[in-house]
């Protein structure tokens, strides 16, 4: 669905590049979570795969970026945002501006793609009620908590229904509550097909609901694999993402010599559940 080749970034003005030697193969209808230190390149990828870079940030693109066997350079700006929906990082700039209500706001891209009245509202009102934001329709964009904005900023992208949704940390804001809505949400869109590319640091929920992991680091991906097995590289302190609470539980237990010192540790509830029932 979505394939990079060889791909490097530099921002204008840089002397180095932000990403580079960049290859990737997402399949469709799958889930891939991508993590990595801040600085490590995750806005940057996330712009690259949804076509924002070059085109609207300007600086220099080398190697190729393909979205359902299209170069998404040869694409228009209407059908690179048909094809791939970007949830940006910070919700407030993902806001029009341009709209007085919650309900406006949401409707906003399709509105500028030509979608018809009737079937607009319907899609608001779907999405609204997925995201437990109905609620909020007929607010001021403006008079949202960040969470709350943060979810109008998913609403408007989920809306628009593209093969492939890009999420740049849609989570940072959010409670735990609205946190597994979210991932419950994506486990749907999966359902329906759709791929999704998640950058987001809460690795419980990544190793739970992702197919695949991704981990970027010193501006390139230096891991991929299923989550479970990146999360259990021996390289995985070096990269600076943190470890899920069953390794930190484990760690500890192993500290407290409640667990052998040899072996691997744990990376998931499944193999705590072992690791832990196996000390008892
Ligand atoms: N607009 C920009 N101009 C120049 N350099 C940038 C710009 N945005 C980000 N960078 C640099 O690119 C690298 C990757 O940044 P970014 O993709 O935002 O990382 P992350 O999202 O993982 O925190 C960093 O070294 C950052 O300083
Ligand atoms: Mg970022």
């Amino acid at each position: 669905m979505i394939v990079l080749r060889e791909v490097s970034y530099t921002y204008p003005e840089a002397a180095d590049p932000a990403l580079h030697g960049i290859e990737l193969n997402l399949q469709p209808g799958s889930i891939t979570g991508v993590v990595g230190a801040s600085g490590a390149g995750k806005t940057t990828l996330a712009k690259v795969i949804a076509g924002f870079l070059p085109r609207v940030d300007g600086g220099e693109l080398t190697g190729t970026v393909c979205v359902a066997g299209r170069n998404l350079a040869e694409l228009s700006l209407v059908e690179a945002v048909g094809q791939v929906g970007l949830v940006i990082q910070n919700p407030f700039n993902q806001i029009s501006g341009a709209k007085y209500t919650v309900r406006e706001e949401i409707a906003f891209g399709m509105e500028n793609l030509g979608t018809p009245r009737a079937e607009m509202a319907a899609r608001v009102k779907q999405v609204a009620a997925l995201l437990r934001i109905s609620d909020l329709l007929d607010r001021s964009p403006y008079a949202l908590s960040g969470g709350q904005m943060q979810l109008v900023a998913i609403a408007s992208m989920l809306v628009l229904r593209t093969p492939v949704l890009v999420m740049d940390e849609p989570t940072s804001q959010l409670d735990p509550f609205g946190t597994r809505l979210v991932f419950a949400v994506l486990d749907q869109l999966q359902q329906a097909g759709t791929t999704v590319v998640i950058f987001e640091h809460k690795l419980e929920l990544l190793q739970a609901h992702a197919d695949r992991l991704l981990v970027l680091a010193g501006h390139t991906i230096v891991a991929d694999g299923s989550p479970t097995e990146v999360l259990a590289d021996e390289r995985v302190d070096g990269w600076a993402i943190g470890s899920t609470r069953y390794t930190r539980a484990a760690r500890l237990a192993r500290g407290r010599g409640l667990l052998p010192v040899h072996g691997a540790l744990p990376v998931s509830f499944e193999q705590a559940a072992a690791t832990f029932g196996g000390a008892r």
